[in-house]
C-alpha cells in the first residue's frame, strides 16, 4: 500500500484539523510506503504573501513533525519542490473535461463565498490529480470534502489511460472518519474560518483562557444533564480515556457540578495531551536547519519518483 496525502498550509492547526486529519495521516505512516507533503502550491491560490506562505509551508512541517510524524517511515516534502508534478499536471490538462472540473463543488463552494474565479482555483483538483498519480499511490486519505477531487482524479488517469496505454495507478480514497466532526467553542463545527477554534499549540495560558471562556447553557448545578447534547463533553471526550469519558458521562447524568469544573478538567487533559508534541515543536524550531533537511530529503525522493511516473507520460504521449 503507497499511502499519499497533502496538507494545506493554511496556518497553525487547530484540535479539529488534529483529530479530524492529521492524526490519522499519521497513524497511516506505518504502510508499505507513505508521502506527505505540504500543498504550497495550492495555497497559492488564496495565500497572496509571499513571508506568509513560507512561515506557513515552515510552521506546517514543524506541526506534522512534533506531533508524531518520522521522516524515516514517511517521506515528508513540500509540493512545490517537485517540479514534476506540475509537468504532470499539464499533460492532464489538456485532457481535462471543462465540465468535470464545472462540477466541482468546492471550487462552487469558494467562488460562491467570494473567491475569485481564478484559473488556478478552477484547475485545482487537477493539480491535486497530478499530485497524487505522480507517486503510483494506490491510497488517498482525505475528508469527506475531497472525495470528490479523488473522483476527478480517477476519472484523469482513466482518460489518459485509455487514450495512451495503462501509465496511472488509479488510486482510492481512504475517508477519514467522520465521527470526529470536532466542535468549535461555540457549539458549531469547529473552523479557522468561524474563529471559534483552539489551536493546538497555543501556549497553555490563552488556551485556558478560551476554554474558561466556552459558553455553556444556566440551568442550575443540580439539574442532571444529558452529555451526548454538549459541546464541552465532545471536547473534553477528545482527550479522556474511554473510562475518564464514562465517568464524566455519569457526572453529566447525576448532576450536582458546575461547568466551571469540566472546563479545567479540560484545560487539564488538552494541555497534558498535547505537552510532549508543543516540546518537541519547540526543539525543533531551535533548529530550524535540521527540518530543512528533513524537507529536502523528502523532496530528493519525491522527485526520483515522480521524475519515473512523469517520464513514463510523457512516452506514452508522445512529448518525449
Ligand atoms: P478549516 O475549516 O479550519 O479551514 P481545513 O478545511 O483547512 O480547516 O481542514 C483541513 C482538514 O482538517 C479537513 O480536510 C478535515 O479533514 C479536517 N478538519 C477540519 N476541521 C475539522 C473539524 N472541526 N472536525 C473534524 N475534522 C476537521
Ligand atoms: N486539496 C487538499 C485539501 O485542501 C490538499 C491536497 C492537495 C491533497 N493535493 C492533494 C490531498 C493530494 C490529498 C492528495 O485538504
Amino acid at each position: 500500500m503507497r499511502v499519499l496525502s497533502g496538507i494545506q498550509p493554511s496556518g497553525h492547526a487547530h484540535w479539529g484539523n488534529y483529530f479530524g486529519a492529521i492524526k490519522q495521516y499519521i497513524e497511516l505512516q506505518y504502510a508499505d510506503s507513505a508521502f506527505y507533503f505540504i500543498a504550497n502550491l495550492h495555497a497559492l491560490n488564496t495565500i497572496r504573501d509571499a513571508e506568509e506562505l513560507r512561515a506557513n509551508t515552515f510552521d506546517t512541517a514543524l506541526d506534522l513533525l512534533a506531533l508524531g510524524l518520522n521522516p524515516e517511515n514517511a517521506h515528508l516534502f513540500v509540493q512545490g519542490d517537485v517540479p514534476q508534478v506540475s509537468e504532470l499536471c499539464w499533460l492532464l490538462l489538456t485532457g481535462a473535461p471543462m465540465g468535470l472540473l464545472e462540477r466541482c463543488v468546492s471550487y462552487k463552494d469558494k467562488i460562491a463565498k467570494g473567491q475569485k474565479a481564478n484559473a488556478g482555483l478552477f484547475a485545482y483538483p487537477v493539480l491535486q490529480a497530478a499530485d497524487i498519480l505522480a507517486y503510483d499511490a494506490d491510497t488517498v486519505p482525505v475528508g469527506e470534502d475531497q472525495a470528490q477531487h479523488i473522483e476527478v482524479c480517477r476519472d484523469l488517469a482513466q482518460r489518459f489511460n485509455h487514450h495512451f496505454g495503462e501509465v496511472f495507478v488509479l488510486p482510492k480514497a481512504k475517508l477519514l472518519t467522520a465521527t470526529a466532526k470536532v466542535p468549535g467553542i461555540d457549539g458549531e463545527k469547529m473552523s479557522k474560518s468561524y474563529g471559534n477554534h483552539i489551536e493546538i499549540f497555543e501556549p497553555p495560558k490563552p488556551m485556558r483562557k478560551k476554554i474558561m471562556r466556552i459558553p455553556t447553557d444556566s440551568r442550575p448545578m443540580e439539574e442532571p444533564k444529558k452529555p451526548e447534547d454538549d459541546h464541552l463533553f465532545q471536547l473534553y471526550s477528545l482527550f479522556a480515556s474511554e473510562a475518564g469519558r464514562d465517568e464524566m458521562a455519569a457526572r453529566y447524568r447525576r448532576g450536582g457540578f458546575g461547568y466551571g469544573e469540566v472546563k479545567k478538567a479540560l484545560a487539564d487533559k488538552a494541555e497534558a495531551y498535547f505537552a510532549e508534541a508543543r516540546e518537541k515543536r519547540a526543539d525543533l524550531a531551535a533548529k530550524p536547519e535540521q527540518v530543512r533537511e528533513i524537507l529536502a530529503a523528502g523532496g530528493a525522493a519525491a522527485r526520483a519518483k515522480a521524475g519515473e511516473v512523469l517520464r513514463r507520460a510523457q512516452e506514452a504521449c508522445g512529448v518525449k
